[in-house]
């Protein structure tokens, strides 16, 4: 593929209306929203969805999430159960994606659902993505912005190194907030967790009244895009380290001696939002061999270790 000029715009008006721009033209488009930075592109057309796929290098097979500036807009592509009402008052707009199942006349692509009957939105709680998408006044379909199988980006810094030369522009805002992905609830049947994320399954299992169904053995693949290597750096990746063995970087967690630390104080938020960040950091071309630390399996450390076995799963 021959390489396209990417533009870094400002988040301000005049650089907002430039990225709108892109966007109406079947361009693509980074922006950052609180989890991670999207790649953005009119969710009705088609040839804009195709250039995505292409861009990151994923599988077609892998549908893409709708994101919306107003969850009535959203609502009227979609069959809206009561479990999504319940979750929508207290998490919407934020860091939770609803599938849900597509009416009918939806006009979305076909092409970014990957022939699902079923759609996944979300309605970014960020002021940068909230006005973008209020003023191109449509839905905007955005997987992770990095290369298929890569680190997620959570930093515009992020996204040029995986993605410069291959999209037409960037919108920087910075550092995002919560540095994870959303968390991704199927409520086509009985409410099931599909991917853990930035909302803890103890949250949304208290709003809901309910238990969510959590997905079985990590080799079923009910979400497509859940596949066992992902979130991968360049180095290998060691679990569960307690020291550096010769030839690592240590990324650690809590009082420890390592090169680089999620969080001294064993804050699983901070954790999160600084884990993406430091996988790249570390990453540098130089490391070859990244040991991470052990993370408490509960809250938010749930979410955070289903990327690091996904980032040390063996790769293909
Ligand atoms: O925080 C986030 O969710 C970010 C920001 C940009 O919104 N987006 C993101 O997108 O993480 P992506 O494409 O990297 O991950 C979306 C996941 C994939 O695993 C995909 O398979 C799954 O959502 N997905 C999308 N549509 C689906 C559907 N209809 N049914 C089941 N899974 C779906
Ligand atoms: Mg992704």
């Amino acid at each position: 593929m021959s390489k396209i000029l990417t533009e870094t715009f400002t988040p301000d008006e005049a650089g907002l209306v430039h990225a709108v721009d892109v966007l109406r033209s079947g361009g693509i488009l980074a922006f950052p929203t609180e989890t991670v930075y999207g790649l953005g592109a009119d969710a009705t057309n088609d040839s804009a969805i195709a250039r995505i796929f292409s861009a990151k290098g994923r599988p077609s097979f892998n549908p893409l999430i709708v994101h919306f500036s107003d969850l009535n807009i959203a609502k009227t592509h979609v069959c809206w159960p009561e479990s999504a009402e319940i979750l929508a008052r207290e998490f919407c707009p934020g860091a939770m994606t609803f599938v849900l199942k597509k009416k009918a006349k939806s006009p979305l692509s076909l092409l970014l659902s990957a022939g699902l009957p079923s759609i996944a939105i979300r309605i970014p709680d960020h002021p940068i993505a909230h006005q973008l998408l209020n003023i191109f006044d449509g839905p905007v379909a955005a997987p992770s912005a990095n290369p298929s199988g890569a680190i997620s980006s959570t930093s515009a810094e992020h996204v040029l190194n995986g993605l410069a030369g291959r999209i037409e522009g960037i919108i920087d805002g910075g550092q995002c907030k919560l540095g994870l992905e959303s968390t991704i609830v199927d409520l086509t049947e009985r409410p099931r967790l599909l991917r853990p994320g930035s909302i803890t399954i103890k949250a949304i299992e208290q709003v809901l009244g309910e238990k969510l169904i959590l997905n079985g053995p990590k080799d079923i693949i009910i979400s497509p895009g859940q596949a066992n290597s992902h979130y991968a750096p360049s180095a290998s990746v060691r679990l569960n380290a307690t020291d550096k063995l010769a030839g690592e970087v240590l990324l650690g967690f809590g009082q420890m001696a390592c090169d680089l630390n999620l969080s001294l104080t064993s804050n699983l938020t901070e954790a999160a939002a600084n884990l993406f960040a430091y996988l790249h950091h570390l990453d540098d071309g130089k490391n070859t061999q990244i040991a991470v630390a052990s993370i408490p399996e509960i809250g938010l450390g749930l979410a955070i270790n289903d990327r690091l076995e996904r980032a040390a799963a063996p790769r293909d």
